[in-house]
């Protein structure tokens, strides 16, 4: 996205897992950074006219044959250029100094000892500050004009520079949450140093966003499916306001919703933002491709394909369309590509991001592939987005149907929408909706003996979840409040009549899963 009236800083990405993390922390600092492969030219920077350089970390070892390099008339632009891990070493050994491969790699947390208190990027930092290392080669001899300014017992050039040219290095990662006072050194680096005006914010964002779809779609037709996350809704929003009605928006109801969920998103996008709305309620097709299946995968592959051929089936009613809108954050993609085409591995690829059919030839618009969730929040409130829908809890696209253990049926989809809705009520009541990442019922494939008012049942047991988690890849469960759960407990037993017994599941990820299945 190119941003003509902002402060910028280009991040050259070397192939690190970490690029977006450092771009992130740049726009934390208010500044706009944008991520461009290592290759790009020195003339090609001069005309994008940025304030700093940071060159990102990356797997590769400088040593090795082919290893990338940047364009070395970078060096001769007079710009500040702060270079992490790979970075560091990759500038060192192209300014005059060395890398080895010692063969000894060095990961986790050390304490440095600045040696130089006159650095000004580390000025903000504290002595024996902790950071996160996480390489193998070292740089064995720093180039001619630089001098250390920190070090670590097993790493003697753990900060490097040449104030005179503006020329940094750290062999730490200080764009990762682990490097305790890693934000001041990208702070100092990018207003002291690079003298970036901090005038970017969630509102330049939006206005940068919406000229640059509107300049990538021009006249053309795109379609969103809405699911009525955080993520497509923002992202639907988003174009809307850049194209209006050249955005044509499909529900799907696959029937495995939340209670009220449905009428909310239809309120909410069709009335409230007068979205071109199409809704499609499928529930019939869902339940009965899902009936006598009870084996999770199985039942998830099943919802996958029923609504890849609802979703194109509605879509192909939308007539031309040239663009397909989707909701990918960074986070998604991280996994999958390196963002710039930069040379980091395949690791995996994540359940959201999903090839198209053969015959539709759409091209992808990912207005918020380059956010992280926390940013996406940030930019739904900024677009007018209500809370309660910028601060939801994830929530799988299989939906109910895979919290609905064993066969999934209309029956017990209404009885678990009920013990959902009680259990969120409760917990938003007690005002701690903000404080847990998820919280999920399940219904189970049992039925237990129970008494109600003299009299027996034998009716289906519910189990209650809530965890904590950064980026749900791990979880633990949360200690929710007796009194909260005594409260959903009673309430669920006496007014969901499918329901007996209630349980809190007390395990965390791993060795569970957030969801059951
Ligand atoms: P697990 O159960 O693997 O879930 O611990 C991790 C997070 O991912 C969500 N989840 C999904 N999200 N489509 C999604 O968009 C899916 O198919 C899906 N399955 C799980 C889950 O709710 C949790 O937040």
């Amino acid at each position: 996205m190119k941003t003509n009236e902002h402060d910028m800083i280009l991040v050259l990405d070397f192939g690190a897992q970490y690029s977006q993390l450092i771009a992130r922390r740049v726009r934390e600092c208010g500044v706009y950074s944008q991520i461009v492969p290592f290759t790009i030219k020195a003339d090609e920077i001069r005309k994008l006219n940025p304030k700093g350089l940071i060159f990102s970390g990356g797997p590769c070892s400088v040593p090795a044959e082919g290893s990338p390099r940047p364009d070395k008339d970078i060096f001769s632009l007079g710009l500040p250029i702060l270079g992490i891990c790979y970075g560091l070493q990759v500038m060192s050994q192209m300014l005059g100094g060395h890398v080895s491969s010692s063969g000894k790699k060095e990961y986790g947390l050390q304490n440095i000892d600045i040696i130089d208190s006159s650095s000004e990027l580390l000025k903000a930092v504290s002595d024996k500050s902790r950071v996160w290392m996480s390489h193998g080669d070292s740089v064995d001899k720093i180039p001619e004009g630089f001098r250390v300014t920190a070090t670590t017992p097993t790493c003697p050039f753990t900060a490097i520079e040449d104030s005179k040219r503006r020329f940094y290095g750290v062999q730490f990662h200080p764009e990762v949450v682990h490097s305790e006072e890693g934000e001041k050194m990208i702070q100092s680096f990018v207003l002291d140093i690079c003298k970036a005006n901090a005038d970017w914010n969630m509102g330049s964002f939006v206005s940068d966003a919406v000229e640059a779809i509107r300049e990538k779609v021009g006249n053309k037709r795109v379609l969103c499916g809405l699911s009525g996350g955080v993520d497509s809704s923002v992202a639907a929003v988003l174009i809307h306001k850049a194209i209006g009605d050249q955005l044509v928006c499909v529900f799907v109801n696959n029937g495995m919703l939340r209670k009220n969920e449905a009428e909310s998103v239809l309120d909410l996008f069709g009335k409230h933002f007068n979205m071109n709305l199409q809704y499609a309620d499928a529930t019939d097709d869902f339940l009965s491709a899902l009936k006598g299946v009870t084996e999770p995968e199985a039942k998830r592959k099943i919802i996958g394909r029923v609504f890849v051929d609802v979703f194109y089936k509605e879509a192909r009613k939308c007539g031309d369309i040239a663009f397909l809108a989707q909701g990918t954050l960074y986070p998604d993609v991280i996994e999958s590509r390196s963002p710039s085409g930069g040379p980091s591995s395949t690791i995996k690829s994540h359940h959201n991001v999903g090839g198209l059919p053969e015959d539709l030839k759409w091209e992808l618009l990912e207005p918020l592939k380059e956010l992280f969730k926390d940013e996406v929040r940030a930019l739904g409130k900024e677009l007018g987005l209500p809370d309660e829908l910028v601060y939801r809890h994830p929530f799988p696209g299989p939906g109910l149907g895979v919290r609905c253990i064993g066969e999934v049926t209309k029956e017990r989809l209404d009885t678990l929408r009920e013990v959902d809705a009680i259990f969120i009520e409760e917990i938003r009541k007690a005002g701690l909706y903000g404080k847990i990442w998820q919280a999920l019922a399940d219904l189970l494939p049992v039925r237990s003996v129970g008494v109600q008012g003299d009299e027996r049942t034998y009716r289906e047991v519910c189990t209650l979840r809530a965890v904590t988690s950064e980026d749900a890849m791990t979880a633990d469960w949360y200690h929710m409040p007796y009194d909260v759960l005594q409260r959903a407990s009673t309430r669920i037993c006496n007014e969901v009549s499918g329901v007996n017994r209630v349980l809190y599941d007390i395990s965390s990820k791993p060795p569970a899963t957030i969801e059951w299945e």
